[in-house]
């Protein structure tokens, strides 16, 4: 797609109330500092428009990023941040949870786990949460870049059997570095807007 705007539009906290947006919706979930606002700029083209930072924690809010006035970007935060009360976590955790539970526009969960790591808990619980409520699953390989081409199979099986992935789950590896795999995560979303 062809970038003409971006706009974060709505920021929201835990005592925000949640935008009723009139167009789809594609959010961007996973660990803390796995890559997510890096995702959202690179298909975003931009450089820095979404924050991002080395040390995790960085998004604290749900974020929605309008695109040409077509299609919205929602930035979550991340989970598994060790450094925030459990009080906090659990506020964090009920705002996620309640945006994918009620949204209307939501169509693709996108679920980012680093290449290297094998899946946690979380990621296990997300990948579960995605397919019961009756969304496809996409998982996004994430920071392809820092590992070795050769390890790459191996590395997309260890994820798959790690989240015990149901048939049809696509694995795409991507990298916010060379940018390799942006087309492909396009195309996906894309067809979802058309369809
Ligand atoms: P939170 O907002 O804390 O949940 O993190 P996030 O998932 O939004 O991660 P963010 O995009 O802020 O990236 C975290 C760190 O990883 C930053 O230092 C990024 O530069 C780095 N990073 C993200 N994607 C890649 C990648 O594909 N390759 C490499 N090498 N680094 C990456
Ligand atoms: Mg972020």
């Amino acid at each position: 797609m062809h970038i003409k705007s971006v706009n974060l539009e709505t920021v929201c906290g835990v005592t925000s109330v949640l935008p009723e947006n009139d167009k789809v919706e594609i959010a961007f979930a996973g660990k803390s500092n796995v890559g997510k606002s890096s995702l959202i700029n690179a298909l975003m083209n931009r450089k820095a428009y979404a924050r991002t930072s080395s040390q995790p924690g960085k998004t604290q809010t749900i974020n929605f990023y309008n695109i040409n006035d077509e299609v919205y970007f929602v930035d979550l935060p991340g989970y598994g941040y060790a450094k925030v009360s459990l009080a906090l976590k659990e506020k964090w955790g009920k705002l996620i949870e309640k945006y994918l539970g009620t949204s209307k526009q939501l169509r693709i969960i996108f679920l980012l786990i680093d290449i290297r790591h094998e899946p946690s808990e979380n990621d296990k619980n997300m990948y579960d949460w995605i397919v019961h409520n009756g969304y496809n699953p996409v998982i996004i390989a994430t920071k392809l870049d820092k590992i070795n081409r050769s390890q790459r199979d191996k590395h997309i099986k260890m994820i798959r059997k790690g989240l015990n992935t149901v048939e049809g789950t696509p694995i795409i590896p991507f990298s916010s570095i060379s940018k390799q795999g942006r087309d492909e995560i396009w195309e996906l979303i894309e067809f979802t807007m058309n369809g």
